[in-house]
C-alpha cells in the first residue's frame, strides 16, 4: 500500500508538513501507519515523503518501530507522489491501497472492507455522503449550479484497486497530462467503474488548524468509550493434552523436535497449534476445533496440524478479525524446548501471517508433578487477541 505524506501542509500554515505534527501525542503519520500496519494482508507500506522530511520521517518510523515501511520521494503534486510510491512498490502485488497520512482516524473496519471490496471491484473508494448543499461557482464566485446533494459524495481515503489497473490509469495520466487530486478520478477517465463505500464521517483530513482539535476531541472520544466498552478487541484461551508414546514424531507447533516419543492422535497431535487454534476460535466466537474438525472425519487423520490453523485462520479474515497476538505455554517435563521456539515462532507467525512478534511461546517443566511431570503427556495452553467487529462474533 501507498501512504501519501509528500504535501506541504500549507492550508495549515504553520511552514510544517501538517502530517509530522503530533496528534494527542503521536505524529499524525504514524497513526495512519499504525492503522494499516495492524492489519496481517498488508504486506508491504510504501511511504511518500519530501525529501526535506526524510530524515525526521525514518527517525519516526524506527522510535514507533515501524522501520519495515519504505519510503518513497514525493513530489511536486499528490498525484506526483502516488506515482513515486506505484513505482516503489513490490511489483508482484495483486492489490493496492492508498491512503493519505492526514487521515489518521481512519477504522480498522473501513480498512478491512475497502481490502474485501477491491477483490469484487478492481476499483474502490471510501466516501460519505455529502451533508452540506454544494454549490457550483464561477470565477468570482457567483453561482452556476446546485448539483443534487442526494447524488453527492465526499471521497475519503483509503482508496484500493487492482494494481495492474491503477498503474494503467497512472500512465495513462502522465501520457495525456490528466490532473486529479484522488486515485479514483484517472480510474474513472479510464471508463472503468468505480464502487464507493461507506467511510466515516469521523476519518476527516487533517487541513486546517480547526482539524488539529475535531480530531483530538474524536480521539479522546474514543478513549472514553474504549474504557467503558472495548468492543472491537476479544480475547479467547485454549487447553490441551495429548499422550506421550512410542512410535510417533514429536512436533510442536508444526516443529519436529526430536524425541524418542511422540503425541498419540488423531491428527498430527500438536497439542500447542491445538491449543493455539481454541484460543482464536474462542476470541472469534467461534466454538471449539471439535466443532470445526471433529477427529471421526477421516480426512484430518494425521494431517499436520498447521494445515487446520491456516483453516482457522481463514474463518478469522472471513469474519473481519485480525489477529493481534498470540501466547502459548507448552508443559513438558522433557524434551528440553528451548532450542526450538524461534522456529516455532516463525511457523505460527508464518502461518497466521503475522509477524513472530506477534507470537510469544513459552516452555515449561512441572517440576516432575502430576502426568507432565511423570512425562506422560505434555500440555499446551493458549491466549490470543484479536480485533474486528464484534457484532459478527458467531454469525
Ligand atoms: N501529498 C503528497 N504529495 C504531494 C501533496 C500531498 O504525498 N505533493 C499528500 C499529503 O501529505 C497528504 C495527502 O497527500 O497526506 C493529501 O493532501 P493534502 O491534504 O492536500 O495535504 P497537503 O498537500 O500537505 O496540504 P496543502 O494542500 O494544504 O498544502
Ligand atoms: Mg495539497
Amino acid at each position: 500500500m501507498i501512504i501519501a505524506a509528500a504535501g506541504s501542509g500549507e492550508r495549515m500554515g504553520l511552514g510544517r508538513n501538517k502530517v509530522l505534527l503530533p496528534l494527542n501525542g503521536v505524529p499524525i503519520l504514524i497513526r495512519s501507519a499504525v492503522a494499516f500496519s495492524a492489519h496481517s494482508w498488508v504486506r508491504e507500506i510504501v511511504i511518500t515523503v519530501r525529501p526535506e522530511d526524510c530524515q525526521e520521517v525514518e527517525e519516526m518510523l524506527r522510535r514507533w518501530n515501524l522501520a519495515e515501511c519504505k519510503l518513497a520521494i514525493g513530489g511536486p503534486r499528490r498525484q506526483d507522489s502516488v506515482a513515486a510510491g506505484l513505482a516503489a512498490l513490490n511489483p508482484n502485488l495483486d492489490w493496492v491501497l492508498v491512503h493519505d497520512a492526514a487521515r489518521p482516524l481512519v477504522d480498522p473496519e473501513i480498512i478491512a472492507a475497502a481490502y474485501s471490496a477491491v477483490r469484487k471491484y478492481q476499483a474502490v473508494g471510501v466516501a460519505v455522503p455529502v451533508k452540506d448543499t454544494i454549490k457550483l461557482v464561477d470565477d468570482n464566485e457567483f453561482v452556476v449550479d446546485t448539483p443534487l446533494r442526494a447524488k453527492l459524495w465526499a471521497i475519503q481515503t483509503p482508496q484500493a484497486f487492482s494494481f495492474r489497473l491503477i498503474k494503467e490509469a497512472y500512465a495513462r495520466a502522465e501520457r495525456e497530462n490528466w490532473e486529479a487530486t484522488d486515485d479514483c478520478s484517472l480510474v474513472e477517465r479510464l471508463g472503468v467503474p468505480v464502487k464507493l463505500i461507506p467511510g466515516s464521517y469521523r476519518n476527516i483530513k487533517i487541513t486546517t488548524a480547526e482539524d488539529l482539535d475535531t480530531a483530538a476531541a474524536i480521539l479522546n472520544k474514543r478513549s472514553e468509550d474504549g474504557s467503558m466498552n472495548n468492543a472491537a478487541i476479544r480475547t479467547g484461551i485454549g487447553y490441551d493434552v495429548h499422550r506421550l508414546t512410542s512410535g510417533r514424531p514429536l512436533i510442536l507447533c508444526g516443529v519436529r523436535i526430536d524425541y524418542h516419543l511422540g503425541l498419540d492422535g488423531h491428527s498430527d497431535a500438536d497439542v500447542a497449534v491445538h491449543a493455539l487454534m481454541d484460543a482464536l476460535l474462542g476470541a472469534a466466537g467461534l466454538g471449539d476445533i471439535g466443532r470445526h474438525f471433529p477427529d471421526t472425519d477421516s480426512r484430518y487423520k494425521g494431517i499436520s496440524s498447521l494445515k487446520l490453523l491456516e483453516e482457522v485462520k481463514a474463518k478469522l479474515d472471513e469474519k473481519g478479525y485480525t489477529v493481534g497476538n498470540v501466547d502459548l505455554v507448552i508443559a513438558a517435563e522433557r524434551p528440553r524446548l528451548s532450542g526450538y521456539i524461534e522456529e516455532m515462532r516463525r511457523r505460527l507467525a508464518l502461518t497466521m501471517e503475522v509477524s513472530p512478534e506477534q507470537v510469544n511461546i513459552k516452555a515449561t517443566t512441572t517440576e516432575g508433578l502430576g502426568f507432565c511431570g511423570r512425562g506422560e503427556g505434555i500440555a499446551a495452553w493458549a491466549a490470543a487477541v484479536i480485533s474486528g467487529r464484534s457484532s459478527q462474533a458467531g454469525h
